[in-house]
């Protein structure tokens, strides 16, 4: 199909994630052909560098060898089969593996297919725990503004981002939600390189009245992503392990978004040394090829689910697609990459890169702060700096910036007035500084 034909058909038929779909007036869809490693390219051939993995999915690259021939090698197998009283190779070595390196060697996988998915499945996981382990009374959650979880109603329950949830806001679950960690714009005059991490007296107050009432407390650690790529002190995580294991309360840390090297170690919470209690993976966890996600738990929350079938404790979630054969095939080969090709440890010199943006980003009078955190950075765009005013969302300015570097040739969406980087982890230390040459042109272009 020609490109102006496949344009055509998508204004007729296709409604798309997360897009005012009018806009489409002024800008159409990019039609992509194919994935070259960092780059799509579209059916006239240009070529954008994947500045955000796709969503946060691509982690080591767009038609990576290794990982269509996992692929092609299991779907010549089988695609898919019903995941209750059957199993299979990729899923046992999928478990087995994550068990072996997960923070607190967490080992029990119970397998979704979204992120969001896998936050519903923790909250349910938490909510039946303390129903069937003598204290009833624990069935609220507690969350953080800035916090994001996924698009479905438990998920957004828990969520702190006021755009996505405010029109839903009657059919939420009700909860318990705590000022959350906000460094750039830190209310208690501190800075995320040598706070104590003040700002956890919020959440706390909140948990020292309310703990009876209270199952779990979800957090994306190091980094919350949707609300611009906030990253803020290990030292929160701490606390909250602490307090946590004070008063009986489920530590959920969806790290959705930042497992798998993201923030330069395999797992956030690395970076705390703390271990939570249910732990949500998806996206990359298929290196951005499958739809899988998995809530990984300890023996003892497993262990208040197994009994004789007649006292009704199991925990009776599921998924049609639930442990998905091609999707464990590629989150097994991810893992076997990751440990064979040591990707971790050969970061440093993209993540010393990402890191030595930040003179020439802060020298734009636009510029608030440039952040980062191992392989993502994050430029906030102001329109005051003195007062870290941010431009009014009706500007749109991160939009067009976006708009800007797709012209220039790299996928740069933003979020509200933030440019972030996330891109894939195999990204060289060139293609990081065109990525970064690309942004910093655009703002400049379209900023002043
Ligand atoms: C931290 C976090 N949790 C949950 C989700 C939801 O995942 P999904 O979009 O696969 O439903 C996302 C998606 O961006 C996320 O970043």
């Amino acid at each position: 199909m020609n490109a102006e034909r496949l344009l055509e058909l998508d204004a007729l038929h296709v409604w798309h994630p997360c897009t005012q779909m009018k806009d489409h007036e002024e800008l159409p869809p990019v039609p992509i052909e194919r994935g070259e490693g960092v780059y799509l390219v579209d059916c006239s051939g240009k070529r954008y560098i994947d500045g955000i993995s796709s969503w946060w999915v691509n982690l080591l690259g767009h038609n990576h060898p290794r990982l269509n021939q996992a692929l092609a090698r299991q779907a010549g197998r089988i695609a898919h089969h019903i995941f209750a009283n059957f199993t299979h190779e990729p899923a046992v070595r999928l478990s087995a593996g994550l068990a072996a390196v997960t923070p607190g060697r967490l080992s029990r996988v119970f397998f979704t297919d979204n992120g969001s998915s896998a936050v519903e499945a923790a909250l349910k996981m938490s909510f039946q725990y303390w129903q069937q382990s003598g204290l009833p009374e624990k069935t609220r959650f507690l969350s953080v503004t800035g916090s994001y979880h996924g698009e479905t109603l438990g998920a957004l329950s828990v969520g702190g981002c006021d755009l996505y949830r405010r029109i839903y806001q009657p059919i939420l679950l009700k909860g318990y939600q705590a000022s959350g960690p906000d460094c750039y714009r830190c209310d208690e005059g501190m800075r995320r390189v040598d706070c104590n991490a003040e700002c956890f007296r919020h959440l706390e107050s909140i948990v020292e009245k309310h703990h009876c009432a209270i199952a779990a407390v979800i957090l994306e650690p190091m980094v919350q992503c949707a609300a611009g790529m906030r990253i803020y002190s290990p030292v929160y995580l701490r606390k909250l392990r602490s307090l946590c294991d004070r008063y009986q309360i489920h530590y959920i840390a969806d790290e959705i978004a930042v497992a798998f090297g993201r923030t330069g170690k395999m797992f956030a919470n690395e970076h705390a040394g703390v271990a939570p209690d249910i732990l949500c993976l998806s996206k990359g966890i298929t290196g951005g090829y499958m739809p899988l996600a998995v809530v990984v738990t300890g023996e003892e929350i497993y262990r208040a689910f197994y009994d004789d079938y007649v006292t009704l404790k199991a925990f009776l979630h599921s998924h049609s697609y639930s442990g998905n054969p091609l999707a464990a095939a590629l989150a097994v080969e991810v893992l076997e990459i990751f440990r064979e090709e040591e990707i971790i440890p050969r970061l440093g010199p993209r993540i010393s890169r990402l890191a030595s943006y930040r003179e020439r980003f802060e020298s734009l009078p636009c510029v608030g702060e440039y952040r980062h955190l191992g392989m993502i950075g994050a430029i906030e765009l102001v329109a005051r700096r003195e007062t870290k005013e941010g431009f009014a969302w009706e500007e749109r300015a991160g939009y067009r910036v976006f708009r800007r570097a797709l012209e220039r040739g790299a996928l740069l969406r933003p979020l509200g007035n933030v440019i972030y980087f996330l891109p894939p982890l195999t990204i060289s230390t060139a293609q990081l500084d065109e990525l970064a040459n690309i942004a910093f042109e655009s703002i400049r272009d379209v900023l002043g």
